[in-house]
């Protein structure tokens, strides 16, 4: 027998209209505003988005303005957020959406799932809380939430239960669709939390929800653990010389795709062996520990050993740009990845 959600959406949305967050990008929820805020959210965190969405609206308050945008520009509005290749496809389906849409970004979900980047999620956010279509919008969250109230043992990382969980809520979704949506996404967030134990006492959904009927609600979802990420050890070298400190550009393709990084040389080098490395090469320097960290990506670790290498005069090498300080902070967005070092020289 399959679950009714039916049931749980006039309690949810009496639940919502008291207890619903107020986040920045629900004050005024243009098509616009809801798209730029899913794409942030999407992997990040609603804290760590606030300060990101207004900053990206005030230099960028239209698609026109996005679409027109440098890369260089929305890469550092981006800078920090990770994941780059979401503000790069935004800015291709701006382009899209200017071109061929006339500048007004589309009401149908099915015309959206067209545009770069945007998958059954986004279009589903944008659809039916932009323009109030009766669409369901389904991520990791939501799913989390209803496996739990209908009890099911479903294996949530895979696209099938994904997929019939839009099929099921699509028949559901009332007139208010941005609310609901909305809604579940507030009831994951504040009571079905993720981490530790769901606040259930203060659910508006507990007399419909099967996992605490049967207290199996610590069990649910079922999510098929993910294969063991690779691990990269690196050395990150942060050359300086009078002032300016070299960074290059990394591959159009890949990880971290045309973004600015330090150097770096594959493995772990002690600061002996860097040094050796330095005077073979003819190079004066002057080297200094900066320590080691750690950065998780979805399918790659990096484990990092930086150092501070001072020259006498700047290494001429084709993919190195020389830049000062203040030029660093301002033009070049540095990924997240080199924080502990970036902190240490900016
Ligand atoms: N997470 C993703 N989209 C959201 C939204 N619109 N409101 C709250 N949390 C969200």
């Amino acid at each position: 027998m399959s679950y009714n959600f039916r049931k749980i959406v006039k309690p949810l949305l009496s639940w919502y209209d008291k207890n619903g967050r107020s986040l920045p990008w629900r004050e005024e929820p243009t098509p616009y505003h809801v798209w730029v805020s899913e794409i942030m959210l999407q992997q990040t965190r609603v804290e760590a988005v606030r300060e990101y969405y207004k900053r990206f609206l005030e230099a960028l308050p239209r698609v026109e303005d996005l679409a027109n945008a440098s890369e260089d520009e929305i890469l550092k509005l981006w800078e920090g957020l990770g994941y780059y290749n979401r503000v790069r496809n935004m800015q291709l389906a701006a382009k899209t959406v200017v071109k061929e849409y006339d500048g007004k970004i589309p009401a149908d979900y099915e015309v959206l799932l067209t545009l770069k980047g945007i998958g059954n999620y986004t279009a589903g956010a944008i659809s039916s809380i932009a323009y109030g279509k009766q669409v369901p919008a389904v991520d990791g969250n939501v799913l989390r939430v209803m496996k739990r109230l209908s009890g099911s043992y479903d294996d949530i990382s895979k696209d099938k239960v994904k997929k019939d969980m839009e099929r099921e809520l699509r028949e559901v979704v009332p007139k208010r669709a941005g609310a609901f949506n909305q809604a579940v996404m507030d009831l994951g967030a504040m009571i079905c939390i993720p981490n530790g134990e769901p606040l259930c006492d203060k659910c508006p959904l507990k007399k419909f929800c099967e996992a605490r009927k049967h207290g199996i609600q610590n069990e649910l979802p079922i999510k098929a653990k993910k294969k063991p990420r690779k691990i990269e050890e690196k050395t990150i070298l942060i050359l300086e010389c009078d002032g300016n400190i070299a960074v290059r550009k990394r591959a159009a393709k890949g990880l971290l795709a045309g973004l600015w990084e330090f150097p770096s040389v594959e493995g772990k080098m002690s600061k002996k062996e860097l040094e050796k490395v330095f005077s073979e090469e003819g190079w004066q320097v002057e080297i200094s520990e900066m320590g080691e960290s750690i950065h998780i990506f979805s399918h790659i670790e990096w484990h990092m050993t930086g150092f501070r290498v001072k020259l006498k005069e700047q290494i001429r090498k084709e993919e190195y740009t020389w830049v000062s300080v203040s030029e660093l902070k301002e033009k070049y967005a540095i990924p997240t990845a080199f924080q502990a070092y970036t902190k240490q020289i900016l």
